[in-house]
């Protein structure tokens, strides 16, 4: 099947009692067994859920994993992956890692003994040379979230490969539409799929998909030991949500690469960070292991009095946290997704306070970009 039928059909099979031929919804906490010998598949809904089953299994046919889950947020899904090491272990970390992810491991992984070296993950080579006897896994996020940096996934996969580590890939930005880290030889992708895959603003959600049914279990016995996981409700949106998801990317990244060649001819805007433009130090590797830039840019204003303008005046694309909606978000990085970065610490990392991002919506984008001219050079 090609992708576009797997998100119509895959873990979403024609319900075999009555036809229904959206998945039946089963809020049920329990189930009843039949036979005292003999129990069923499912017995408590925190170890399973036939309609919590459906979505594992449509997200791990889509990423071409084995194991699917389903967790109740992104950091969940993450914090829960953290759980399968052991205190003692490290773990070679990008740089502009998600701020949710920077905290838990900066503050509760590190008081429980995790060790964590934060890296720019663009370089091999400035991996390999964090890389220590106890060190576990190489974690990457690409595009980075918010300056889209771009790491080789290929290369960090056989660089772990070589000195027996896990690669762990944040693959929020892209959707398994665009990029299938596990293809490129990663062990473990993980999502927000608050954002993209359900993309309509209304579910908080997480995934985790493994390469094999070994660390498969490893999770499992996490998902339901810790119990961070996603509501049957929940699981049904989503999997309403995954049947749109070809045609959102499509029509938001068409509309992104139109509101960045707009971007770039404004005088106000100093920089542009997005994946699709040539002249991006990652352009070349993003092209070779994702089929498209995405939906989500990054730019920097002249000063913060326009940083301020356009964050107030925007009508069209919310000020909010999140992305990946079909409303388009614009967000405000130093005060949102990095706010539990300190400042100093942002700084370094080059997310400077006239730093804006924005998620493309399926706004009409010459909409979009009336709205922003409006508040950019006014
Ligand atoms: C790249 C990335 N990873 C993880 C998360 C955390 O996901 P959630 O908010 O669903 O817990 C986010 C949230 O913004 C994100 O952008």
């Amino acid at each position: 099947m090609k992708f576009a039928t797997e998100l119509i059909h895959g873990g979403n099979p024609i319900d075999p009692e009555h036809g229904s031929l959206s998945h039946p919804l089963y809020l049920s906490s329990t189930f009843a067994q039949h036979s005292f010998d003999h129990f069923g598949r499912y017995d408590y809904a925190r170890s399973g859920n036939p309609t919590r089953d459906a979505l594992e299994e449509a997200m791990a046919g889509l990423e071409r994993g084995t194991t699917g889950l389903a967790f109740a947020s992104g950091m969940a899904a993450i914090a829960s992956t953290f759980l399968i090491f052991r205190p003692g272990d490290h773990l070679v970390v990008c740089e502009d890692v998600y701020g949710g992810t920077f905290r838990v491991l900066s503050t509760l992984f590190s008081g429980w003994g995790l060790e964590v070296s934060f890296v720019d993950a663009t370089s091999l080579d400035d991996i390999a040379a964090a890389i220590r006897p106890n060190s576990k896994a190489i974690y990457l996020e690409t595009p980075s979230n918010p300056l889209i940096k771009i790491s080789n996934l290929s290369g960090a996969a056989a660089l772990a490969k070589q000195h027996g580590l896990l690669t762990i890939v944040d693959n929020t930005f892209m959707t398994p539409y665009l990029q299938r880290p596990l293809e490129l030889g990663c062990d473990i992708v993980l999502h927000s799929g608050t954002k993209f895959l359900n993309g309509h603003s209304d579910v908080i959600c997480g995934f985790a998909v493994t390469a094999t049914a070994e660390l498969g279990q490893r999770l499992r016995f996490v998902q339901n030991a810790f119990g961070a996981v996603l509501g049957p409700q929940d699981c049904w949106l989503v999997l309403r949500g995954l049947k749109t998801l070809k045609v959102r990317m499509e029509e938001s990244q068409a509309s992104a690469r139109k509101i960045v060649e707009w971007l770039k001819a404004q005088p106000e805007v100093e920089k542009v960070y997005y994946p699709g433009l040539p002249e991006h130090p990652g352009y070349e590797t993003h092209r070779r292991q994702a089929s498209g830039p995405g939906a989500v840019l990054s730019f920097e204003l002249s000063s913060a009095a326009h940083t301020r303008r356009l964050l107030e005046g925007v009508k069209l694309a919310a000020f909010a946290v999140s992305l990946g909606g079909v409303e388009s978000i614009l967000s405000y990085p130093a005060k949102m997704s990095h706010a539990a970065m300190p400042p100093a610490e942002r700084e370094s990392r080059g997310i400077k306070d006239t730093l804006v991002r924005l998620s493309v919506g399926l706004e009409d984008p010459d909409d979009l970009i009336a709205d922003l001219e409006r508040n950019l050079n006014s």
